[in-house]
């Protein structure tokens, strides 16, 4: 028997939030902080708004998600105990829901969808919801950020059973993990990930789907929601998009009434294919 809310546990003990680490905590964290309010979508565990909160940040910070256990775990953490033994709760806002329930008009300055959560929009229908729902969420002139795998690295191939992890959790219990695709259709990819005692023994398997856009119907489902790109990457360190990127970082913006008189849209030079020799660390492999 392996709980949701040991599966929440397990999520934070193999994804840290770790910005010393992960390039693509430090990009989130740096935008975090120079907004003055957050909406994560798709936050789980909340990692990254306990600790903008934890360094300092004043402002409004809500996440979002539809995962019990994980938003169970966010509150948790909100309410941490004073050397006095008091209960201090820590202000941020923990919503449950799917991106596209966020019903927000025009309250922040920055959202969020971190470690891939983009991706767990599938169906057009979902991402034309959830985008429009994000637009409006954000005021004239915010931003939205997020990573997505990029579809050409092609990295379900590596989600195989050949390729467990094992790992051990704060009570000394040892885990098996692996992942099994099952279908890829289109540019959706389903898989099967599996926990494991260590002699195999199944304690629970979670099937997940994840659409890998590549980077123009990505750019065109952003513009019919009614956003401009900023900038769209092919590292978190803002390297060019090229022929080999891993993943598709972008930032994309709702443009205040006065961009779109007359602006002709131009693409940055971020957005043109060009090739790099610059070696590049890729982050985590949870798929969740
Ligand atoms: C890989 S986890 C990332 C969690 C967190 N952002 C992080 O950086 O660790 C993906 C999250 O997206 C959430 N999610 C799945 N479908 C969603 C949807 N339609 N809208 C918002 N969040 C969703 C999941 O519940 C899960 O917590």
């Amino acid at each position: 028997m392996f709980s949701d809310d040991d599966a929440a546990e397990l999520y934070d003990l193999l994804n840290p939030w770790d910005p010393g680490r992960w390039p693509t905590d430090r990009f989130y964290d740096e935008l975090v902080m120079a907004a003055g309010s957050v909406l994560d979508v798709g936050c789980g565990t909340g990692a990254m708004l306990h600790r903008a909160r934890e360094q300092g940040h004043l402002g409004r910070l809500v996440g979002l998600d539809p995962d019990h256990a994980a938003l169970t775990r966010a509150r948790l953490r909100s309410h941490t105990e004073q050397r006095s033994g008091t209960e201090r709760v820590d202000g941020i806002e923990w919503v449950d829901g799917v991106a596209s329930d966020a019903d927000w008009q025009a309250e922040f300055d920055l959202a969020t969808m971190t470690s891939n959560a983009f991706q767990c929009l599938v169906t057009d229908e979902d991402l034309r919801a959830s985008l429009v729902a994000v637009h409006r969420a954000l005021r004239p002139g915010g931003r939205f950020a997020f990573e997505t795998r990029h579809p050409q690295a092609r990295a379900w191939e590596s989600w195989n059973p050949a390729e467990v992890s094992e790992v051990q959790l704060p009570d000394g219990r040892g885990l098996r993990l692996w992942h099994e695709v099952e279908s890829v259709s289109g540019d959706v990819v389903t898989f099967a990930e599996t926990t494991a005692d260590p002699d195999g023994g199944v304690l629970r398997v979670d099937r997940t789907s994840l659409r890998f856009l590549d980077v123009e119907p990505l750019r065109a489902f952003l513009t019919e929601a009614g956003f401009e790109l900023e900038g769209q990457y092919g590292d978190a360190q803002r390297g060019p998009l090229t022929a080999t990127s891993r993943q598709i970082v972008t930032i994309a913006r709702r443009p205040r009434p006065a961009d779109r008189q007359g602006a002709a849209w131009r693409p940055a030079d971020s957005l043109l294919l060009r090739h790099s020799r610059r070696s590049r660390q890729y982050g985590r492999t949870a798929c969740r």
